[in-house]
């Protein structure tokens, strides 16, 4: 049984003072028999991430960052590297979100690269991938995704693979209140599934946890959680909120 993880995306937003109440406001609605049930993390932006470290300490909360640069360190203005985010505490980063690829303009080679530095630096990476709305519409869904996860993963060994997680996030869905019905998703999740059968083998398929983000809310959680390849959440705008991240948290 592949244990079900809940992952905060806050990207940019709150200011230090909003970051340390949200952080410890989910830290007091979730109390430990949740961790039996659910993995939970939370990804602040870079600058609170100390902050909100101390404010979790004690709880089973981890601590997760929005990105990661490829390189260890060096002249690279303005990059924050896997060992950083390692040393302060994160043990998740979240890797090739579709606001990086489409405002950013990150390729899968960057990315790539991306899952090797963290998975260097003993951080599990979060990969994301995703179609845009006229991809989908235009039936290439299978394609844009098969092409993501190829190019993402390519060179990585089944080992390598096993310490990622993978989460299918449909453009389309993001930030727009418009959630992919549990059957979109669900296919998508088996056809991701599928792939990482291919070339990691069925066992590292059958253990890797699988996210589905795009406009999840308390509302939505239980039934994408009951499809039987959706293995947990990564939430943007409803983890801003300590109540309504409980409430997804607490699906079950
Ligand atoms: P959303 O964002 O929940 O606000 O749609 C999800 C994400 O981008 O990770």
């Amino acid at each position: 049984m592949r244990k079900k993880l809940m992952m905060g995306n806050w990207k940019m937003n709150t200011c230090l003072k909003e970051a340390v109440e949200l952080a410890s406001g989910i830290k007091r609605l979730l109390k430990e028999d949740v961790f039996e049930k659910v993995s939970v993390a939370i990804c602040p932006p870079f600058v609170y991430l100390l902050d909100v470290k101390d404010v979790l300490e004690g709880s089973d909360i981890k601590l997760g960052a929005q990105d990661a640069f490829y390189e260890a360190s060096g002249a690279f203005t303005g990059g924050i590297s896997a060992g950083m985010l390692k040393d302060v505490g994160c043990d998740y980063a979240i890797i090739g979100h579709s606001e990086r690829r489409h405002i950013m303009g990150e390729t899968d080679e960057i990315i790539n690269k991306k899952l090797r530095a963290c998975l260097k630096e003993g951080l599990t990476p979060v990969l994301c991938v995703g179609e845009l709305l006229n991809q989908r519409e235009s039936g290439q869904t299978g394609s844009v995704i098969t092409s993501q996860v190829r190019n993402g993963l390519k060179g990585f060994s089944a080992d390598d693979i096993r310490r990622m997680v993978v989460a299918y996030e449909p453009v389309w869905a993001i930030g727009t209140g418009k959630t992919a019905t549990q059957a979109q998703a669900q296919e998508v999740h088996n056809m991701i599934r599928g792939l990482i059968s291919g070339i990691a083998g069925p066992a590292v398929a059958g253990e890797m946890l699988i996210l589905y983000g795009g406009s999840v809310k308390p509302e939505n959680i239980k039934e994408l959680m009951s499809a039987p390849d959706i293995d947990g959440a990564l939430v943007g705008g409803a983890s801003l909120k300590a109540d309504s991240f409980e409430k997804i948290v607490k699906y079950y």
